[in-house]
């Protein structure tokens, strides 16, 4: 070989070299990449980890935040709101009663006829789209909005509108005054109308109604959770609380009225009163939060509020995986370019969440698109889709777990969790049969959530108790509850507790 060839043959060698070098050192960093990526993801289920001593820690904070709230106003983060609600449907209600349903992107319109023993002759439901821009204007708007859609749904439906009882379900923080009337603390689940907040929205929706011609005015005035609660207990005398796991959350229950300390010598004919705890703001030191739960509550308009509802609700599941997604695809390049569309609040919704983790095609081909389509993640490899689905199960699993805690905590303060001492101190023998009725979207339609909180349930009372305690999924009851509850409040009092 002359010199020439000698030159390039080393020339080529050089250049070899220099290619393997490149290559090992991209795969050194694809490895460092991907590392980063595991971290940050091991790093999230840590401090996401919901162990079951953790849960009965929340447990018992729970039991001590419903007490300081039913002490004092103001005295704890969980209101423990007063209803009024102190006879509930008992199945001898007859007639034909309206209701409205208020509380997210939707409302419904119900009309709902029954007979006596528990029978519904026949409900017609009708869910009617909130255009956003009502969620942000005057109270004014909002009501005449609905009171049309009301007037127009009862023409369709008999056109006699004479005196008929109506049920407002409204899905928000109400101070009471009576079954029927009531202030609006603030919004929650994005809702934020300035001008209603201290505004009785009975008043305000019977003045609509009226301006609309309608001849009909607010019996009841509830909130979701105490619809629920209406329905289950018309159907089933065991049920003792209600819980709403959707956009939103929150759970009611039947509390006796002595144990109502702010308000002494309330009387009530049956000894007990609902209470809407509003648990979407109870808080506590022992609540795994996140560095991604506090950039979440930094970008809602309810900053510091609703801390629970922040970790368990539909409106904002979808966003804490995507924060977590946005950390990973700036500090590694597991998501390729895509930094960008991932740094877009909200655009990862919960059921996009819900459905990345229940794909279970053995090549994750419906996270694949979600992730092409939705986040704009292009042909992202089945490794990256399976971090993702680990993602959506961490935020997914310690949701419903936390859920099934605030679960627990009502079945203690009320003596039902099998601990053998109420939370009077008087001691209980065996634990009682105790259903919880239970409604939204994270339970009704997301196998998985509701699998994870069943099980924590289990894991927190034990299987002998659990065996006691029946989680009675009811349809539409925030609105049938609320028909009922008007049917139970306009006559003779009728119903039972
Ligand atoms: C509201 C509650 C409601 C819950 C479920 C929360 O944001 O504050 O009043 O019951 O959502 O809809």
């Amino acid at each position: 070989m002359g010199k020439v060839g000698l030159g390039v043959a080393a020339g080529c060698a050089a250049v070899t070299c220099a290619i393997a070098a490149a290559l090992v050192a991209r795969r050194a960093s694809a490895r460092a990449h991907w590392r980063r990526a595991v971290a940050l993801l091991r790093e999230f289920e840590e401090g996401c980890a919901t162990p079951p001593a953790r849960l009965r820690q929340v447990v018992d904070a729970m039991v001590v935040e419903m007490h300081a709230g039913l002490a004092s106003d103001g005295g704890s983060k969980l209101k423990m709101l007063l209803t009024f609600v102190d006879a509930l449907p008992n199945g001898n209600e007859e007639g034909i009663y309206y209701a409205i349903d208020l509380g997210g992107t939707n409302f419904r319109l119900l009309r709902v006829e029954v007979g006596a023993g528990s029978v519904v002759i026949g409900r017609k439901v009708e869910h009617q789209p909130i255009p956003e821009e009502l969620t942000k204007g005057t109270l004014e708007e909002l009501l005449n909005y609905i009171a049309l859609a009301l007037k127009n749904f009862v023409e369709r439906e008999d056109g006699k509108d004479e005196r008929r009882a109506l049920g407002f379900t409204f899905s928000f923080p109400v101070r009471q005054t009576s079954v029927s009337s009531g202030s609006l603390i603030r919004w929650t689940k994005g809702f934020s109308i300035e001008d209603a907040v201290g505004k009785d929205v009975a008043q305000c929706l019977n003045e609509a109604l009226a301006r609309n011609g309608l001849d009909m005015s607010v019996t009841a005035l509830v909130n979701d959770t105490v619809g629920t609660l209406a329905l289950g207990h018309y159907y089933d005398e065991d049920t003792v609380a209600a819980v709403i796991i959707g956009a939103g959350t929150n759970a009611c229950y039947i509390e006796r009225t002595d144990a109502i300390i702010k308000c002494q010598g309330l009387l009530t004919n049956s000894g007990g009163m609902v209470v809407n705890m509003e648990w979407g703001n109870f808080w506590s030191s022992h609540l795994p939060r996140t560095p991604y739960d506090i950039s979440l509550d930094d970008e809602t308009q309810n900053r510091n509020d609703q801390g629970f509802e922040k970790m368990i609700s539909g409106i904002y599941l979808g966003e804490v995986a995507r924060l977590v997604l946005h950390r990973m695809a700036l500090e590694s390049d597991v998501f390729g370019d895509a930094a960008d569309s991932l740094s877009a609040p909200f655009t990862l919704s919960t059921p996009l969440l819900a459905a990345i983790r229940e794909d279970d095609s053995p090549d994750l081909s419906e996270v694949r698109r979600i992730l092409q389509e939705h986040l704009r993640i292009p042909d992202p490899p089945l490794k990256t889709r399976r971090l993702v689905v680990k993602v959506c199960d961490i935020v997914t699993r310690r949701a419903a777990r936390l859920a099934a805690a605030g679960i627990v905590g009502i079945l203690k303060k009320l003596g039902r969790d099998g601990s053998g001492v109420a939370s009077t101190g008087k001691t209980r023998s065996q634990p009682r049969r105790t259903v919880v009725a239970i409604e939204g979207g994270m339970y009704q339609g997301y196998p998985v959530f509701r699998e994870y909180l069943d099980e924590a349930l289990v894991e927190i009372l034990g299987e002998e108790v659990a065996r006691t305690v029946t989680l009675r999924v009811t349809e539409d009851g925030s609105g049938i509850g609320a028909a009922l509850l008007a049917a139970v409040h306009s006559s003779n009092r009728q119903g039972s507790i």
